[in-house]
Parts: C-alpha cells; sequence; structure tokens
C-alpha cells in the first residue's frame, strides 16, 4: 500500500470520533482505518470515503499513526506492530491517545525512542467542537503544524505539559460524560414541570451551550456569570441554593478528583 497521511488502528468510540474528524478536513484518500473487528473498519471506510486495512498495513503506511485502542491492550497492540515499525525506514510519528499512559511508556513498548504525539481527545472531536489536549517528544514543530492542520476538524487544540495530561484529559474527556449526566436531569425535571422530553432535552442543551459560550469568551468569572442571573429573591437563587444544599459543586470538583486518580491507576 502506498503511504497515507493518517492511519488509525482501534476506531472504537474515540478512534472512530476523530477518524471522522480528519475525513471532514483532508483528502479521505489519505486516511486508513483499521480495527480488531475488521467489518467496523470496512463500514467507516466506506461512510467516510477512506481506506480499511490490517493494522499491520496501516502501521507500515501511516505518517502519523493514531493507536486507539484501550490503555490496557496497548500491550498486545504493539506487540503486533513493533516488527513493522522496526522495519521502517522512512520517518512516521506515533499518535497515542491511551489516557493515563505517558510517552516514555509507549516508547518502552513501541521498543524504539520514535516521536510520539500524546492526545487527550473529547468526544465532541467528532462534530468538530471538541477538545484535543497534546504534549509531544521527538515530534519537529512542522510535524505538529502538520498534523493540527490535518486533524483542525477536531476543534480546539492545546498544548499541555506532560505532568498536567491526566488532569487535562478529565476536565476535558471526562466532563461531557459528567454534562449528559446533568443535562439529563435537567430534562427530567424539565419534563416533571410539563415540558415535553424533546422541549426539555433541547432548552437544557441550548442553555447549557450558551452558557459555556459566555465562560469562554473568559470576560467574565463563572461566579460573576451566576450573579447575573440571579435577581433578588427570585427563582433562579431558590434553584441555586437546592443544588448547594445538594453540595453540586463539592459533588463535581470529587468527580474530577475521582477520575483523575482512577486515569493514574489505569495507566500505571
Ligand atoms: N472515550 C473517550 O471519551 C476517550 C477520551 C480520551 C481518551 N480515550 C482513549 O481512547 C482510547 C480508546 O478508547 P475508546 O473509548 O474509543 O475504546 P473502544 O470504544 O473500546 O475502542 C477501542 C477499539 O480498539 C479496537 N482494538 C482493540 N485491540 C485492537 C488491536 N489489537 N488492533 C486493532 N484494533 C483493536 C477495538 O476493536 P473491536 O471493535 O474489536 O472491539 C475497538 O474498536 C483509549 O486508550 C482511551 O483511553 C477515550
Amino acid at each position: 500500500m502506498e503511504k497515507k497521511l493518517l492511519g488509525f488502528i482501534g476506531i472504537g468510540n474515540m478512534g472512530g470520533a476523530l477518524a471522522r474528524a480528519a475525513a471532514a478536513g483532508i483528502e479521505p484518500g489519505q486516511i486508513v482505518l483499521a480495527n480488531r473487528t475488521q467489518e467496523r473498519a470496512e463500514a467507516l471506510a466506506q461512510e467516510l470515503g477512506c481506506l480499511a486495512a490490517s493494522a499491520e498495513d496501516t502501521a507500515r503506511c501511516a505518517r502519523f499513526l493514531f493507536l486507539g485502542v484501550k490503555p490496557h491492550a496497548m500491550g498486545d497492540l504493539m506487540r503486533q506492530i513493533v516488527p513493522i515499525l522496526r522495519a521502517r525506514h522512512d520517518r512516521f510519528v506515533l499518535v497515542s491517545m491511551a489516557a493515563g499512559v505517558p510517552i516514555a511508556r509507549i516508547r518502552q513498548l513501541a521498543n524504539g525512542d520514535y516521536p510520539v504525539v500524546r492526545i487527550c481527545p473529547n468526544t465532541p472531536v467528532s462534530i468538530g467542537r471538541g477538545l484535543v489536549t497534546w504534549c509531544a517528544e521527538g515530534a519537529r514543530q512542522e510535524e505538529m503544524a502538520e498534523l493540527m492542520d490535518a486533524m483542525a476538524g477536531a476543534g480546539l487544540w492545546d498544548e499541555c505539559r506532560e505532568e498536567l495530561m491526566d488532569a487535562a484529559s478529565v476536565v476535558g474527556g471526562c466532563v461531557p460524560a459528567f454534562t449528559f449526566l446533568f443535562l439529563e436531569a435537567l430534562a427530567d425535571g424539565g419534563v416533571r414541570c410539563g415540558l415535553s422530553r424533546e422541549q426539555a432535552l433541547t432548552y437544557a442543551a441550548a442553555a447549557v451551550e450558551g452558557a459555556a459560550a459566555l465562560a469562554l469568551r473568559g470576560e467574565e468569572h463563572p461566579g460573576a456569570l451566576k450573579d447575573a442571573v440571579c435577581s433578588p429573591g427570585g427563582s433562579t437563587i431558590v434553584g441555586v441554593n437546592e443544588l448547594e444544599n445538594r453540595a453540586f459543586r463539592a459533588a463535581a470538583m470529587n468527580a474530577v478528583a475521582a477520575a483523575w486518580k482512577r486515569t493514574a491507576e489505569l495507566g500505571r
């Protein structure tokens, strides 16, 4: 197979979402997909107009090789492809998305000090509204520029020191799940008050999206933005009081801290 710009081995939730983001930004013929259950790679390749291949062929031809398996499966995958990587004479970059797994460990598993980019994406990358935090060792500046350009369809890319990647992976990667939980509960509340399920979910999601957009402007502290919604003696402050009674903020902080601890455990 001729050389391709991007190869993805493991196209589950995250690898698949990144492949979709890639296909939105570059010529799909430059993307090759591999997966343990190969029919899945073939189905996604057909949908995106790119190629499906074995993990070995993908490892042989991709300039940027995305490793999209679970952290505990990384050892087996690397054993499978190391002989192919060793036989390559051209330059290539490994891109690992394995939560909690340091670059040094990837290089150890790869049995070579290849350039490695460690990324932490979140699932909104599949619609171009994601966050990808990254750190790299051995990758040249122009390679990073090329990678981010090819993957611009994923959303915002932000460089992060490696020692902070676990924290970034929680606040960027786990928060969508926490938010979906919050959204579901808000929609339940709306239904409890008489809205249809569809109305309740749409209104809650639109409000969360708008609130996040305001916070992202960075002009005002979230506390000030909250204050602006709370009229004295009004309904919002009564709801805020109820959340505070249930230790909402402590629950959110503890969720982040617990997920951060678990990320470190899983990466070991
Ligand atoms: N999900 C997230 O929000 C998120 C966020 C940040 C980082 N990550 C990271 O992304 C990685 C993947 O997570 P995920 O949630 O996408 O997991 P997933 O949905 O289980 O996907 C893993 C994929 O890898 C495939 N696979 C396993 N071993 C393979 C092998 N030897 N060769 C080829 N394909 C193989 C699996 O194939 P089958 O179809 O046969 O099962 C599956 O499609 C993890 O390292 C995780 O830490 C995920």
